[in-house]
């Protein structure tokens, strides 16, 4: 299976690691911000429902509307003086607790790294916003159309409140990490609703839940965690439209164009897997004296990485695309050399 970025790959003790190195192209890759993305529209002149499950998830998302601005207690503190997740749930603090760091240290390492993984899902965000606003003009069907237009403002209220809580609780936003930027910029310029909807509504919405579930159980603070259970009950939304698309898509799809899909979902997946983290540990671990190779060995060494790496994963996009035939006889072996998918909640 062709893999995505292969120019930035390394090994590293035996597993194939994406490094961007030169500071000049990650920079290049941030300031690109016209994307090509050539695209149709399509009218259609059926206004009445035609997908009923569809025509429901639309009044649903209607119903579960809320506002960033007055729904939230944004008077709640948000302090480097506290514990803002667990640290053993976060990479750095479980580093600095290694390397006997003080408390205070670890406290600051958990905070930075949860205020870069909020960045990058804020970039995320701002991508399904754009992504969205292309399948109103792409989906067949009035039914696609109008949950997708109701898709459009959960993830400007998502940007909204992720950006908010960053800039006035947290006091930083990072730029987006090259791997990232490089494989938003591929859902966006894709070809097709289908290839759309299978990127963002299946694979980014449901590694995105992944994420904030984990973050939300392991966070200690309580505007935070308010802030991802809210965003989370709008991403099921989401990957429910992904799944209700994508099932029927599947169903009138080529032997080809499953091929094409099974692989296409295979290289997203294994280029963000195989980036380990290392855009964020580069841009952090320096300050904690944590050398990000070194990290990376360690933890590849635990008995249970497949277990950690592949928690994230399997949450959500790893059964999802199980159900929907995208990982098959054909593929399944791939997904488990790279410690994506594993047997558990199986
Ligand atoms: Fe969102
Ligand atoms: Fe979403």
């Amino acid at each position: 299976m062709e893999k995505l970025i292969p120019d930035h790959r390394r090994m590293l003790d035996g597993f194939e690691l994406i490094d961007f190195v030169d500071t000049d192209e990650i920079e290049r890759l941030r300031n690109h911000l016209e994307v090509d993305a050539a695209t149709n529209v399509n009218w259609q002149w059926e206004y009445g429902s035609e997908v009923a499950e569809l025509r429901a998830l639309y009044e649903k998302g209607k119903q579960h509307q809320w506002n960033a601005a007055t729904d939230l207690d944004w008077d709640t503190p948000v302090s480097k003086d506290d514990w803002l997740m667990r640290p053993e749930a976060t990479l750095l603090g479980s580093a600095c607790r290694m390397l006997g760091k003080d408390e205070a240290t670890q406290k600051a390492a958990v905070f930075d790294e949860v205020c870069y993984v909020i960045s990058q899902l804020l970039h995320g965000e701002q991508a399904a916003l754009q992504l969205c606003g292309q399948l109103t003009n792409l989906c067949p069907t009035t039914d696609e159309k109008w949950y997708a237009s109701n898709q459009v403002y959960d993830e400007a209220r998502h940007n909204e409140v992720f950006a908010r809580f960053l800039s006035s609780k947290m006091g930083t936003i990072y730029p987006i990490g090259a791997t990232l930027k490089t494989l938003l910029d591929e859902l966006l310029s894709v070809k097709g609703y289908h290839m759309k909807c299978l990127g963002m509504q299946t694979i980014f919405e449901g590694i995105a839940v992944g994420i904030m579930d984990f973050m939300r159980s392991n966070t200690l603070n309580p505007l935070f965690r308010e802030i991802l259970k809210r965003v989370e009950q709008d991403e099921s939304r989401h990957a429910a439209f992904g799944v209700l698309t994508m099932r029927r898509c599947v169903r009138e799809a080529s032997e080809e164009k499953m091929h094409q899909m099974e692989d296409w979902a295979f290289a997203v997946l294994e280029a963000l897997n195989a980036n380990q983290q290392l855009d964020m540990l580069q841009t952090l671990g320096p300050k904690y004296d944590i050398d990000p190779d070194e990290l990376l060995r360690t933890a590849h060494k635990l008995p249970n990485w497949t277990e950690l790496n592949s928690e994230a994963y399997m949450h959500t996009v790893v059964p999802n695309l199980m159900r929907l035939g995208l990982i098959t006889e054909r593929t399944e072996q791939s997904w488990r050399d790279v410690g994506i998918l594993t047997d558990i909640r199986q």
